[in-house]
């Protein structure tokens, strides 16, 4: 996917201020997610971590999940900020997957400045996805 610069940087910056939110007591690694969908809407999404460690859901996934629950399905784009440009993880990437691998990823740090950016399928080569299963 490509999306214009405009939108790029509304992006980045609606997932830099959702970082706030974050509830990251235990890691103190606050992430913030913004995921834009094909009808132009940004849902963002926080890491929810839990005392029970294992329970905590990611700010990706949050997002995704905030955004198929209003009905989406198609994205275009999700921009992820940590304080260091970390990457999404394992499972954040599968479920992103789910939706299209052309998904454009866009990884910034606390700044907004982008370390790396491009197609979801470059972060999960080979991906398991819903056409597996008709195989
Ligand atoms: N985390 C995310 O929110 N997204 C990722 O893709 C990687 C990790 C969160 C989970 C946990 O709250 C904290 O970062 C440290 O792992």
């Amino acid at each position: 996917m490509s999306i214009d610069s405009a939108t790029r940087q509304t992006l980045i910056e609606s997932a830099r201020l959702a970082r706030q939110w974050a509830y990251a007591p235990y890691s103190n690694y606050a992430v913030g997610a913004a995921l834009l969908s094909a009808s132009g809407k940004i849902y963002e999404g926080v890491n929810v971590e839990n005392s029970a460690y294992p329970t905590t859901m990611c700010a990706e996934r949050v997002a995704v999940f905030k955004a198929v629950s209003a009905g989406e399905r198609q994205f275009e784009a999700i921009a992820v900020v940590t304080a260091n440009a970390g990457a999404p993880c394992g499972s954040c990437r599968q479920v992103l997957a789910e939706f299209g691998l052309e998904t454009l990823v866009i990884i910034a740090d606390a700044a907004g400045q982008v370390a790396w950016e491009g197609p979801l399928s470059d972060l999960l080569p080979r991906a398991f996805t819903p056409g597996d299963l008709e195989k």
